[in-house]
């Protein structure tokens, strides 16, 4: 059977209206599967039912369920390693001594699904920086869009697959407590990370801080070109003078801001905003 063009265009136009996510022909089926399943779980009887209701009368928490089955929440521990390794030897050695009369430095973890990236960066602090955290304030924002993705994030439990995947088991025995086949994160991880809602969207308007080191990883390749571009010139515009953003290890930035310098640490490229 065939998918319905009429309603996977209907979902995919209102999905990249709010969010900027871009469903592209061939991803039919996946939209269908994902909405069925919505659809079912709420007690409608087909997709058909619910789409005829969506159309009538959207309610915001129809619309965020749509958002957050509809969202790609794929992350892990340390993902891609590299980039924590040159946030490590090279990046916060350089904000430390470069934030020294500040004393603190503010992170954002753009796109956050379920909390693994702030996490990491949080026990990245906590397992290697300790000695500054007496004197420096570290402020890791973390936001998403998916209202189940940051529930998650903020409860901080995962189970045994998600923490097999980029922790090291050197970290899982120091940061997480075992409760039955769950881990809970510690408090003092916890701590170091602030989660919100935000639509990258809305960047502009909603953001009034900078920061010192941005990442948006792996979101940014969903959306068209002109929302990518809208979206990274509203990040760049966040990120401080001598600050750092990191994009997904196969991303590019959609364009070069004149005061942009690329870099590559390790074997990671970041983006480097000048101070002149
Ligand atoms: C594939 S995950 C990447 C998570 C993490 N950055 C990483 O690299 O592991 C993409 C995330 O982007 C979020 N997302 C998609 N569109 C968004 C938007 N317009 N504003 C904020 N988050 C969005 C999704 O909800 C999802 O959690």
């Amino acid at each position: 059977m065939s998918v319905n063009p009429e309603i996977f265009n209907f979902f995919t136009k209102l999905v990249e209206k709010i969010s900027g996510i871009s469903y592209q022909a061939g991803k039919e089926y996946l939209v269908e599967n994902r909405l069925t399943e919505l659809a079912l779980s709420l007690g409608y009887k087909d997709l058909e039912s619910f789409y005829q209701k969506v159309k009538n009368n959207l309610t915001p928490t129809l619309l965020n369920q749509i958002i957050d089955v509809l969202t790609t929440n794929e992350t892990y521990f340390f993902r891609d390693q590299h980039p924590f390794e040159a946030i490590k030897n090279h990046i916060l050695p350089e904000l430390i001594q470069k934030r020294e009369k500040e004393k603190q430095i503010k992170i954002w973890s753009a796109a956050c699904s379920t909390g693994q990236e702030p996490y990491s960066l949080a026990m990245l602090i906590l397992e290697y920086f300790s000695k500054y955290l007496s004197t420096y304030r570290f402020l890791i924002y973390a936001t998403d869009i998916s209202q189940n993705a940051l529930k998650k994030a903020k409860e901080g439990i995962y189970n045994q697959i998600e923490v097999n995947r980029g922790l090291p088991v050197t970290f899982l025995v120091k940061y997480f407590k075992q409760e039955g086949s769950s881990w809970r994160i510690d408090e003092k991880v916890k701590a170091l990370v602030k989660f919100e809602y935000l639509n990258l969207l809305e960047t502009d308007k909603k953001v009034k801080e900078n920061f010192d080191l941005i990442l948006c990883r792996y979101v940014l390749i969903y959306f068209s070109k002109e929302t990518k571009t809208q979206v990274f010139r509203a990040l760049w515009n966040t990120l401080n003078k001598g600050g750092y953003l990191i994009l997904g290890a196969t991303e590019i930035p959609p364009f070069n801001p004149p005061d942009m310098e690329k870099k590559l640490l390790g074997k990671t490229i970041v983006f480097f905003k000048k101070e002149t």
